[in-house]
Order: structure tokens, then C-alpha cells, then sequence
């Protein structure tokens, strides 16, 4: 039995449209009219045990849908899941116990109640023994260095400090499944990395299955061998992540600052992504990184230069438009041999 399999899994919101103004709601009554979402459309997809996977797409592909069905959160429209063997939506007790989902956007922690006494709280829902609960939480406190935090009211943290604090709380059950929606949003470089750290200790140690959604490519790259990669509800990717990074992300973004506003044409140094008087983005192929940093040092009046991976979007954006590009030139082909 594989930790996490999904078969044909779909979900279809409908939102009511109500057209403007009292006949409009008259109308309404009489024939509700409604949009349809295909949020997740026949998402399937095996996970073992031991297995940190990537979850990635652009805004709305349907991962939070996704994650909060195999969390049971959510009902489907249709298909199928088991995590650990059990149907999430059933929300059995033995389940939950042995699963976490921590969502970044979302506070599960008490906003008026130190860290401890959340988290002693969640303690006595899932029944942890004390001696065992002093122990995950030191454990997990320390190696997020947060021990000195533990009785400050959790408004009062900063937010990287409060993401570590919901991290332990979503961790104090030992799960053996863990879904991340986004454990990195917002914090700043320096926490990101530490809670990156922490997860890939985490995994190696307790080889606890984890689905991570995050927009920060590096997250993906340091944490996930294998991604799925899903678009409008449909998985079209699931693999290992070399392959995407090799193929589509063969360049990487330059940034420039000036002293003085520069209005010279950027687009002799690589493909201009922003430009604004006083800085520009550049996007430059891999290999002619150093070249081009040496040439726009010459050339302009530089304050400051960085060089960056390009973002997750980015990455998937080409992968899409190669996609995109394959499909219609298939279509194409088709029309043009059905001509024929
Ligand atoms: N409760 C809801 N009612 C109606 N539509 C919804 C609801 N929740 C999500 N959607 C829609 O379903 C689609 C998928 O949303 P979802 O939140 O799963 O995307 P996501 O991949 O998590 O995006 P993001 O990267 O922005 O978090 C979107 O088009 C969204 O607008
Ligand atoms: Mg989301």
C-alpha cells in the first residue's frame, strides 16, 4: 500500500452569480445561474513512504484543493484517495492522528495564548502523554531554535518565529503524512532557509511523507527529488525535478541598480523583464551570467547587482509555454494533415 494514492480525484466549486438589481434576484430565483471551477480535474498520483514531493503550479492550479481533500477537509465531486489506507473525508480519529496540515496563509495556533499552552491544548485533544509531548516539543523547539519563544504570546512573534511554532504544532503527534501549503510564505530569507533546514532534517530522520506546496523555487530545489506539476486542475507533470530545471530553466534573472536614472537599451545584455529609471531585470542565459555582469559593470554606473534563480513561475511558465506550444502545433498538424 502506497502512503498517499489519489485516483481520478476531482473537485468542482460553483459559485452563484446573482445578476445585479431586484429583477436580477427575481430571475435568480427562478433559474440560478452559476459558474463552475474545475479546481482539481482526475488528479492521480501514488506517494510512498518516506517520500518529500513538490507540489507545484501557478496561482488557482487547484493545490490547496488537493491538499485539503487528502486532508479531509474538503468533500470530492469524484474519484478517489487513501491516505495510510483510510479515506480522508471520512475524518476518522486514527487519521487524523497520524497526519498534519499546515497551511502558511492560516493561523492554527492561538493568537492570545503563548505557543506552550496552544500547543498543551493540542496536546490534550490528541491524547499525547506528557512525558513523550515534553520531549517532541524540546526536540523540535530546539532544533528550531525557538526555545526562548515558547511563552510569548503568539501575536507577539515575529512571523518566522510563529511558522516555526506552527510547524511544532503540526509536528507534536508525530504524523507519519504531513502536507505543507506554503510554509515559507512571506518569511524572509534567513528563516526560509532555517525552516528548509528543518525540514530536510526532519524528513531524513523520521522519514515522514510530506507534499510541500511553496512559490519559492529553492524550497523545491533543496528539499523535493520528485515534483508534480499541476495546471487548470490536471496533473501534467510527475517526476524528478532535474529533468524540469535542466530543460526549462536555462536561465537566470540579473538585477541592477543605478545612482542616476539610466535610459540606455538593456536589451543588448539579455531579455528585459523590468525596467524602471533606476533599476532593470534582466533575464540572461545561464553560461553568460559573468560575461554580462562584467560587461554591464563596464558599460553603466552600477549601485548594486544581483544575480537569482528564476522563480518557480518562471520556471513553470516556460514549461507551460512549451506545453502550449507542443499542443497547438500538434493541433496544427492535425488540421493540416485532415486537409491533406
Ligand atoms: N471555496 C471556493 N469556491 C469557489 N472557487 C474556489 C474555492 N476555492 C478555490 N477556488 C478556485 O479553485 C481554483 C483552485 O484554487 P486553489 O486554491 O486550489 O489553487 P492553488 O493552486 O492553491 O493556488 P495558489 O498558488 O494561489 O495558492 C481557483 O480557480 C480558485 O479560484
Ligand atoms: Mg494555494
Amino acid at each position: 500500500m502506497s502512503a498517499i494514492e489519489a485516483r481520478g480525484l476531482t473537485k468542482v466549486y460553483r459559485t452563484y452569480k446573482k445578476e445585479s438589481g431586484l429583477r436580477g434576484a427575481i430571475k435568480g430565483l427562478a433559474k440560478r445561474k452559476y459558474d463552475e471551477t474545475r479546481a482539481a480535474d482526475n488528479v492521480s498520483f501514488t506517494i510512498e513512504e518516506g517520500e518529500l514531493v513538490g507540489f507545484l503550479g501557478p496561482n488557482g492550479a487547484g493545490k490547496t484543493t488537493v491538499l485539503k481533500m487528502l486532508s479531509g477537509l474538503l468533500n470530492p465531486t469524484g474519484g478517489e484517495a487513501r491516505v495510510l489506507g483510510f479515506v480522508p473525508w471520512e475524518r476518522r480519529n486514527e487519521m487524523k492522528r497520524q497526519f498534519s496540515l499546515l497551511m502558511g496563509q492560516k493561523n492554527a495556533l492561538w493568537w492570545d495564548l503563548p505557543a506552550q499552552e496552544s500547543l498543551e491544548l493540542n496536546r490534550a485533544i490528541y491524547g499525547i502523554d506528557r512525558g513523550r509531548f515534553k520531549q517532541v516539543v524540546g526536540g523540535l523547539a530546539e532544533l528550531l531554535e525557538v526555545q526562548d519563544k515558547m511563552n510569548v504570546m503568539v501575536r507577539e512573534l515575529s512571523l518566522g518565529e510563529r511558522m516555526k511554532m506552527e510547524l511544532i504544532s503540526a509536528l507534536i503527534h508525530e504524523p507519519r503524512v504531513l502536507f505543507l501549503d506554503e510554509p515559507t510564505i512571506g518569511l524572509d530569507v534567513v528563516s526560509q532557509q532555517r525552516v528548509r533546514e528543518f525540514l530536510r532534517i526532519y524528513n531524513r530522520e523520521h522519514r515522514i511523507v510530506t507534499m510541500l506546496t511553496s512559490h519559492y523555487m529553492q524550497d523545491i530545489e533543496e528539499l523535493c527529488d520528485r515534483v508534480i506539476v499541476i495546471d487548470h486542475g490536471k496533473i501534467f507533470f510527475d517526476g524528478p525535478l532535474n529533468s524540469i530545471i535542466d530543460r526549462f530553466s536555462g536561465s537566470k534573472i540579473l538585477s541592477l541598480t543605478f545612482e542616476q536614472p539610466a535610459t540606455r537599451d538593456f536589451s543588448a545584455y539579455g531579455e528585459v523583464i523590468e525596467q524602471t529609471p533606476l533599476s532593470v531585470q534582466l533575464k540572461v542565459p545561464r553560461g553568460k551570467v559573468t560575461e554580462t555582469c562584467r560587461q554591464v559593470l563596464a558599460d553603466c554606473k552600477v549601485t548594486d547587482i544581483n544575480v537569482q534563480e528564476l522563480p518557480v513561475e518562471e520556471v513553470i511558465r516556460q514549461f507551460f509555454g512549451e506545453r502550449s506550444a507542443a499542443v497547438s502545433n500538434a493541433a496544427a498538424e492535425a488540421a493540416v494533415s485532415a486537409t491533406a
